[in-house]
């Protein structure tokens, strides 16, 4: 019986040569002191040996069951002190790693130059309103002393959606809805997608508009160019002047396209302004009674301008884009070199 002591310390000493893991540990510990394991059972055999030798094998027992659990407790210690340095290198962080770099977007400059003109606008008083983009005949031509053998329909050439509706080719639409709405002191600027079938280099069959009108008392053409000098020197810098030449649109009288002096040469002539010293940068006029009319404002009471501009066309003049495509191409390398 004696040997069977000497037996199971060499079984412990084998079995606790090596553990990966306190998984592994446990299990062993079980397997000597759990309630199934093997010094357990031993405590069972005390009835197998003659009474007077029992107290002698109780002891045995109790010393070797005091010697594992004493060995058990420091490798388990070991163990956790182990598992506990792994993890901790596990989630260490490097401090001197880089970091991971943030690119930060930028506004396409159509945005840009659209919300400079609504801050420029809004600045002296205009209030946004925005029409649809699909409307009818009346608004976008009719009502726009536009009737339908009007010739100055072929001014532009519009996308039909049926007989009746069209994708709009002006934000002047905007002037009606809103005069059918409200009645003067007017101050409002309609910014909007519009549409055209034309395409080349400084064309493309959609693009933005912003559009201006005034309507109260005494309005005069004055006011008009007063407030154009305004937003050129906003936008194309302090020293910009304008200049107003006679044109034609059916919704104006008298009409007016409006040039801006150069903000490149400054007025001496270069490439961009052919030698001119001027840009023509947007169309314009005193509204025409007959618009106001059909709005039911009466036009010996009230005067008006409107102004229509190209958002994109501004865009390519103050950024110095040569080609409209690049503005809907959304190439990266072009648009990241808009920023504040
Ligand atoms: N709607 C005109 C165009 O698109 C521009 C314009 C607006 C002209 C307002 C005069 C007054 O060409």
């Amino acid at each position: 019986m004696d040997n069977i002591f000497e037996e199971l310390l060499a079984e412990v000493k084998d079995a606790i040569r090596d553990f990966h893991n306190s998984k592994e540990l446990y299990d062993a510990r079980m397997r000597f002191l759990g309630r199934t394991g093997r010094l357990t059972a031993l405590y069972k055999r005390i009835r197998e040996i003659p009474p007077e030798e029992r107290p002698a094998f109780g002891q045995k027992i109790n010393a070797l069951k005091e010697e594992l659990e004493a060995r058990f407790a420091e490798l388990e210690a070991r163990m956790h002190e182990k598992e506990l340095a792994e993890k901790l290198s596990g989630e260490s962080v490097d401090v001197t790693m880089p970091g991971r770099r943030v690119t930060v977007g930028t506004l396409h400059p159509v945005t840009r130059v659209k919300n400079m003109l609504i801050d420029v606008f809004a600045g002296m008083g205009f209030e946004i309103f925005e029409g649809p983009e699909i409307e009818n005949d009346y608004y976008n031509f009719t009502a726009l002393n536009t009737p339908a053998d009007h010739p100055a329909r072929d001014m532009q050439d519009t996308f039909y959606v049926s007989e009746n509706f069209l994708l709009r080719t002006q934000t002047s639409a905007g002037q009606i809805r809103l005069m059918e709405k409200k009645r003067p002191p007017i101050k409002m600027l309609c910014p909007g997608r519009v549409f055209r079938s034309d395409d080349d280099a400084t064309h493309s069959p959609m693009f933005h508009q912003m559009e201006g009108l005034v309507v109260d008392r005494h309005i005069t053409l004055c006011d008009l160019q007063g407030m154009l000098d305004e937003f050129a020197r906003n936008v194309f810098g302090k020293e910009s002047k304008t200049r107003l030449r006679p044109s034609y649109f059916p919704f104006t009288e008298p009409s007016v396209e409006v040039d801006v002096s150069c903000h490149v040469c400054g007025g001496t002539g270069c490439s961009l302004c052919k030698g001119t010293g001027w840009i023509e940068v947007l169309g314009a006029g005193m509204v025409n009674r007959r618009v106001l009319e059909n709005c039911g404002i009466d036009p010996d009471e009230y005067t008006g301008f409107a102004f229509g501009m190209g958002v994109e066309r501004i865009a390519m003049l103050k950024y110095g884009i040569n080609n409209i495509k690049l503005l809907t191409e959304n190439d990266v390398r072009f648009l990241e070199q808009f920023k504040d």
